[in-house]
């Protein structure tokens, strides 16, 4: 048979699309990981760095619903798809996460996929939390196995055709996630790192402050953006013409991190509650490093 260039063209087309095909399917195919055997209960100065990061990384108030148990879930999260629930974080057996072993809690946070193999809609900002060391995760592990379990079965999302599909999750991984540690820039300081750290990992702060496009892909990092939830709008921290905290004095951003509002300033809306709930918990070391 002669190799004609038609020919060659096609062989190149039918092992691209065998690669793709097998890209996705095994993407879509993760493995269940075995229920945690009876692990040892977490040591005090873990929990304690864990519910730090906690803060950092605002998880109480996605994962928990108004008026609800702490972390027990049920909140849901609006986007142009459809609805995400967050769901039960709390040493539960059942509905929580009292079978997970600390290897299916750094899958979830480093690959955004649960216990069962099923890939995590990216409502869940595991996009930044792959940014995570190990031993923070764990330590976040540590701090969720503190709390008193509560039996509490999560919500469906409620999400339309095609979303509701794990195959959606494939193609928008394909194009938007990356799963990778933080690499630390040797050119920075150790002030600058941790800050680009805490900012760009736990704290997901680009998850709001960057643009998206159609397939709710973040372009633009810390370009402006409106919310998925169509009502707000955060601006760009990189734009002097929109928040302009670029030619803002470090204790002043600071201080908006703290106390929700400075002189001329104040956070509203989403903002407000992630200083409620996150910033002004953090040490002011870190909240300079951040700024
Ligand atoms: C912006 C809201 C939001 C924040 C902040 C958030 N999560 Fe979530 N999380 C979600 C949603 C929504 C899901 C459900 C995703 C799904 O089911 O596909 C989820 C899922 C998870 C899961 C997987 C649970 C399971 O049963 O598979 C874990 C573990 C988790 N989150 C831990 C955390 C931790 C730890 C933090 C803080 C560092 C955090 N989340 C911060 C929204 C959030
Ligand atoms: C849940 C979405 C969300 C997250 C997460 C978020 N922001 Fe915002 N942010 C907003 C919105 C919306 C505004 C605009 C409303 C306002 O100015 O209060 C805003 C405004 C701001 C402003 C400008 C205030 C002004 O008056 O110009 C700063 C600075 C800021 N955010 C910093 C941060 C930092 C640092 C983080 C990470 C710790 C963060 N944001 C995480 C939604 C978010």
């Amino acid at each position: 048979m002669k190799v004609t260039p038609l020919r060659a063209a096609l062989a190149v087309l039918l092992l691209a699309c065998g690669v793709l095909v097998a890209a996705v399917w095994s993407e879509l195919r993760g493995p269940a990981l075995p229920a945690a055997e009876a692990l040892a209960p977490p040591d005090a100065e873990q929990v304690a760095r864990g519910a730090y990061l906690a803060r950092a990384g605002n998880c109480m108030a996605c994962h928990t619903a108004r008026g609800g148990a702490p972390y027990a879930g049920g909140h849901g999260i609006e986007t142009p798809f459809g609805t995400v629930v967050a769901g039960n974080l709390t040493p539960d057996p059942e509905t929580g996460l009292g079978r997970w072993s600390p290897e299916a809690f750094r899958r979830a946070l480093h690959e955004g996929r649960s216990r069962d193999g099923r890939l995590l809609y990216p409502a869940f900002p595991y996009a930044h939390t792959t940014l995570m060391t190990e031993a923070d995760v764990d330590a976040l592990h540590a701090h969720l196995r503190s709390l008193p379990p509560v039996h509490q079965a999560n919500r469906p999302h409620t999400l339309r055709f095609p979303y509701d599909t794990q195959a959606a999750l494939v193609v928008w991984r394909l194009l938007n996630f990356t799963p990778g540690r933080f690499q630390p820039d040797p050119a920075q300081s150790a002030e600058w790192n941790r800050g680009a750290y805490l900012v760009n990992g736990p704290a997901h702060c680009a998850a709001c402050h960057s643009a998206r496009d159609a397939l709710g892909g973040a372009s633009a990092a810390f370009g402006a953006s409106d919310l998925p939830d169509g009502h707000w709008f955060a601006p760009s921290l990189s734009d002097p013409r929109q928040a302009g905290v670029q030619q803002w004095a470090t204790e002043r951003i600071v201080a908006l991190l703290q106390q929700g509002r400075v002189d001329g300033a104040s956070v509203m809306g989403p903002m407000a509650d992630v200083v409620f709930h996150s910033t002004q918990h953090l040490q002011t070391d870190d909240l300079r490093a951040m700024a």
